[in-house]
């Protein structure tokens, strides 16, 4: 039975999810709340099959890539997300199985077909869509990283990517502009989840 609250930051790399994330920790933990921080791919088994694959892709198929991030969210879902929910936390994860839709569809996968194979996966009550242009994202990944781009990461995929993740048309999905400061953004984040949290309020005492 879910009784927490479950918040999803998504978006292309370089949009400041990893930064974002914590911000907003800190700022519901100062509220009282318990929140439980997590992201995918996860540090389990499956998670850092994935991450070796990061600098070359080809070295799994395409059947064998989305395999694995299905059994990385499944793990994470079975001993992280769901117990959290249960304890009546709220969970904030990096990245969801939005970005399976987005980045395996943009590798040629149905999104459609990619969530219908989330049945196990709690829906979020809100997922965090950051959004950039494909060269804002790479320009920071090059610059503010020092990083070269890997294989999830190259322009005309991001593209796809970022087209893919404009097109999701769940409600729960709110879209905030990345390119600004981070505390712009993060003042953009506190806003919409508090207005989450007094509905949720209003809905249990209700
Ligand atoms: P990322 O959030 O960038 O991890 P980290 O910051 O730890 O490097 O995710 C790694 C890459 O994996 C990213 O380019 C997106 C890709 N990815 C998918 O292709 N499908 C998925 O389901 C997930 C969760 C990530």
């Amino acid at each position: 039975m879910k009784s927490g609250i479950l918040i999803a930051f998504e978006g292309i790399d370089g949009t400041g999810k990893s930064t974002q994330l914590p911000l907003l920790a800190n700022f519901l933990r100062d509220q009282g709340y318990t929140v439980v921080e997590t992201c995918e791919p996860t540090s389990g088994p499956y998670g850092r099959r994935i991450r070796e694959l990061y600098r070359n892709r080809k070295q799994v198929s395409p059947d064998q890539e989305l395999e694995l991030f299905l059994r990385d969210r499944r793990q994470h879902v079975t001993e992280c997300i769901q117990p959290a929910l249960e304890r009546g936390a709220i969970v904030l994860t990096d990245r969801y199985y939005f970005s399976t839709a987005a980045y395996q569809g943009a590798a040629g996968w149905d999104p459609e077909q990619i969530f219908a194979r989330h049945d196990f996966a709690p829906e979020p009550d809100l997922v965090l869509l950051l959004t950039l242009t494909p060269e804002e994202s790479l320009s920071r990944i090059r610059d503010m990283r020092g990083e070269s781009p890997n294989d999830f990461e190259q322009k005309e995929q991001l593209e796809k990517v970022a087209d893919l993740f404009a097109s999701f048309p769940q409600s729960c999905i709110v879209r905030i502009p990345a390119a600004l400061s981070v505390t712009q953004v993060q003042a953009a984040i506190r806003n919409v989840v508090q207005q989450l949290l007094v509905r949720k309020e209003l809905s249990c005492s209700g």
